[in-house]
């Protein structure tokens, strides 16, 4: 098997395995355990960030960026060594939470994560340099680098104002935010830009400077939002709701260019790649829409002390936008295989998952009555997602047997 595909197996295994600990978490409400929950939800959150979308957008880079540059042993090393970090954490979170050996491991991912960067910018030539899919990725690893702030703070923290404290929290939020809304989105962006460059789709800069500063300037804004359950001053709010904004309108400058390209772009890959980015495109829409409306006063308030409004919103992003995304661009280099079932299941599994979540935010919210059995319901749609991506993950073997 070719080393990428392997890779790309690697990543999509780690998906399986945290649409699995996802499963667990939610049956923590339904039946007695023998595991601790905050361990566990620490797994995932390892697993999905690092495990799933870091293995897949470092894979798509190296794919579209590195493959030609004679660095394949250097990268395969890299790559083992990242898979040892994560798989330690794996194996050490669960059973210890925040401790010696899983702080070994992600300090160690971090390392891992600067080198592939180093990588990427010694590696590139002039030409792709020149390229604005280029300066997108590289802005996306530098929020990476720059999300790798969170983790280094939460240990000074821990030793001074402790792991109950605002700053703790925010620190978490800090690193959080720098990597979904920055490194994954703009990663992803730049690998849209790349697959469009190289069928001779090119943004013109009178379109591109203006989406690449709105988009970052946004990026930058909206981690305000990360601190409004602190319900500071108001300034903080105008700079939340600004952040958003800007980073609307960067998605009408890139939707006002692509979607007159929709003949085009239908023709590029198969027939699942342009319905597929077209519904990574509406979630991200509502995505936006949301930070808008989570900038406001009233539903800050309302949302940072509602879990499933919370859960709910990160898991639209990462499950509906970003892993989508990474489904789709793994399937157009061709190195994965994506049926129109399994996505059919996929979504399904998404709606349902979040229709639950949301419905049980709003029910907390207008303190009315919850459906009863709403935690098997949940946990059954969350049974479902697993299965589509079960499906995601055999079909991939399905594949290798036929070749
Ligand atoms: C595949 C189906 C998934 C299910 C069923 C699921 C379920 C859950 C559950 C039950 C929690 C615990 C919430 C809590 O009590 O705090 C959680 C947390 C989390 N999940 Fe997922 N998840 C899934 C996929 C993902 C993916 C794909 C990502 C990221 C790429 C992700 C990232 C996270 C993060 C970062 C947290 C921690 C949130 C926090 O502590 O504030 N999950 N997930």
């Amino acid at each position: 098997m070719q080393t990428l595909k392997k890779h790309s197996l690697f990543a999509i295994g780690y998906f399986l395995l945290i649409a699995l600990l996802g499963l667990v978490l939610r049956l923590f409400q339904l039946v007695e355990l023998p595991f601790d929950y905050r361990f566990l939800v620490h797994t995932h959150s390892h697993v999905a960030l690092l495990g799933w979308v870091y293995t897949t957008l470092t894979t798509l880079i190296y794919k579209s960026y590195l493959s030609k540059a004679s660095i394949h042993k250097k990268y395969r090393n890299l790559f083992w060594f990242t898979q040892v970090t994560i798989v330690g954490m794996l194996f050490t979170f669960p059973f210890t939470g925040y401790a010696l050996f899983s702080i070994i491991f992600s300090t160690l991912f971090l390392f891992a994560s600067y080198v592939f960067m180093w990588l990427f910018i010694k590696h590139t030539s002039e030409a792709q340099k020149r390229t604005y899919s280029y300066k997108c990725i590289l802005v996306s690893l530098w929020y990476m680098v720059i999300s790798s702030i969170g983790p280094w703070a939460l240990g000074i923290i821990m030793n001074t104002a402790g792991s109950g404290s605002d700053l703790y929290r925010n620190a978490i939020y800090f690193y959080l935010h720098f990597q979904y809304n920055g490194w994954f989105v703009m990663a992803l962006i730049g690998i849209l830009l790349y697959v469009l460059e190289q069928n001779k789709i090119k943004l013109s800069p009178k379109r591109f400077r203006p989406f690449f500063w709105t988009m970052n300037i946004g990026i930058v804004a909206t981690f305000a939002i990360s601190v409004l359950w602190m319900q500071p001053p108001m300034f903080i709010y105008f700079i939340s709701g600004f952040g958003s904004l800007l980073q609307l309108f960067a998605f009408g400058i890139l939707m006002k260019w692509l979607l007159p390209l929709r003949e085009k772009i239908k023709n590029l890959s198969s027939r699942l790649f342009c319905p597929l980015l077209k519904i990574t495109g509406m979630f991200f829409l509502i995505k936006l829409l949301f930070q808008i409306l989570g900038s406001l006063p009233y539903f800050a308030a309302v949302i940072s002390s509602n879990i499933d409004l919370m859960i709910g919103y990160i898991h639209w992003t990462f499950l509906g936008v970003i892993s989508i995304a990474a489904l789709v661009f793994l399937s157009y280099f061709k190195l994965i295989r994506l049926s129109k079932g399994t996505m059919l299941l996929y979504l399904i599994g998404f709606f349902l998952t979040e229709g639950l979540i949301f419905y049980k935010g709003i029910v907390v919210w207008s303190k009315s009555w919850l459906t009863a059995n709403y935690l098997l319901y949940l946990a059954v749609a969350s049974g479902v997602f697993l299965i589509g991506i079960a499906q995601i993950f055999i079909n991939q073997f399905r594949k290798m047997t036929k070749n």
